[in-house]
């Protein structure tokens, strides 16, 4: 099939990137310069020169701090189209001999962006560049949520302020001139107010926590994921005339079913609590009480999408299962494959990641008396890459 225009992803104008890297990072108390620091398996530059190749900013100029251009050269083996240089002795100075390097074979547009925001999301981006259609800048912005006041104590409206992060976008010859025209103070606060002072317009975009910028010790320290999680689950359901037997969320012709909340698939709900319980989000009742009539008679699969979809907000997806069924009658054997390959399917995995395993109790007990079903679950989770 030949795409259709409108299959495809809008087009974003070409545009070159700044990433100014040269500051000390003293507030965050790294042994090296934060942006050298490991933050999720990489350091803090390279993911931030990835967003901005992966939002396909050609060429992206880095200004690293004096000495520490081999150091990033191999941080970013393998990345096309960098250039690196040294920056200078503020954030403004870094930016100015970035824009002069660009500057000899200009780019229509550029993003300035820190180094300190390893995270990019490309819509970000697109609104940016779309703002500029209009205005010759544009930056993210967001609203706050807690009071402001002054150090004397006056509050501050905060409906009439925003936090102002970056990459902030602009037409490249404006922020140029804008750079090479500014004598105000030596720490102008952003880029855009650089460009405001010549009069530019900067259009504000909605900004993204997800460029927040790593500053302090504790933005590097991230919670440990476990890789892999393991829960159990069991369940217990009385065998009755006149019921339906739901198990695996297979029907199996019997002279009884389980009774209970729901099908009372006894073996499902077994399962339920082991991912639940791996993830530690509670259990079956926590989630579908037996007081709420909307589950009443509802099909056990839908408690299993649920649980699945429950871990993958916890970052765990499915290792493998291993159920146990526990009963006299009816025997389990011939509908062992299409459990496994109906569990399978609510789970999302190929069967061969489940096992459905059955046991008598030798005649003892209420399964021996053939009162009830039991069943009993193992789950390991998966913690999924990020
Ligand atoms: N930056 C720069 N050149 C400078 C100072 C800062 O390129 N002379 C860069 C930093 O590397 C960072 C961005 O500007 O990516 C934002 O600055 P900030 O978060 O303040 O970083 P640092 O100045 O390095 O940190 P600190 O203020 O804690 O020392
Ligand atoms: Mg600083």
């Amino acid at each position: 099939m030949t795409p259709t225009a409108t299959s495809l992803p809008p087009a974003r104008p070409a545009f070159a990137a700044v990433i100014v890297a040269a500051g000390q990072g003293l507030r965050a108390g790294q042994p090296l310069p934060k942006q050298f620091a490991p933050w999720r398996g990489k350091t803090v530059l390279r993911h931030a020169v990835e967003a901005m190749a992966a939002a396909g900013a050609s060429p992206i100029v880095v200004a690293l701090p004096e000495g520490a251009e081999m150091l990033a050269a191999a941080l970013l083996a393998g990345m096309d189209d960098v250039l690196l240089l040294q920056g200078g002795d503020t954030r403004q100075h870094s930016v100015d001999l970035a824009l002069e390097v660009l500057a000899s074979n200009a780019p229509e547009l550029v993003l300035i962006h820190d180094a300190a925001r390893p995270d990019c999301p490309p819509q970000v981006v697109d609104r940016l560049l779309a703002a500029l259609t209009d205005d010759p800048g544009a930056i993210p912005v967001l609203t706050i949520v807690d009071s402001v006041i002054r150090t004397s104590g006056q509050r501050d409206d905060r409906e009439q302020l925003r936090r102002v992060q970056t990459p902030q976008a602009f037409r490249f010859a404006a922020i140029l001139a804008a750079h090479r025209a500014w004598d105000g103070a030596p720490f102008a606060g952003d880029d855009a107010e650089v460009l405001r002072a010549t009069g530019g317009e900067v259009a504000l975009v909605q900004g993204d926590e997800r460029l927040r910028k790593l500053t302090f010790a504790a933005d590097f320290l991230e919670p440990t994921i476990l890789p892999v999680r393991i829960g159990t689950g069991f369940d217990v359901h009385r065998l009755a005339a006149g019921e339906e037997l739901w198990l695996c969320g297979v029907h199996i012709p019997h002279e009884k079913g389980l009774s209970g909340h729901s099908d009372a698939d006894v073996a499902i709900h077994a399962l339920v609590d082991a991912i639940l319980g791996a993830v530690g989000a509670g259990d079956i009742g926590d989630h579908f009480p037996p007081s709420d009539p909307q589950w009443r008679g509802a099909p056990s699969a839908r408690f299993l999408g649920h649980a699945v979809m429950l871990a993958a907000q916890f970052g765990y997806g499915i290792g493998n299962v291993d159920l146990t069924l526990i009963c006299e009658a009816p025997r389990i054997g011939p509908h062992k494959q299409a459990m496994r390959e109906r569990l399978a399917e609510i789970l999302g995995v190929d069967p061969d990641r489940v096992s459905v395993k059955a046991t008598t109790t030798e005649r003892l007990g209420f399964t021996g008396r053939g009162e009830g079903i039991a069943a009993q679950a193992v789950a390991t989770m998966i913690a999924e890459a990020k």
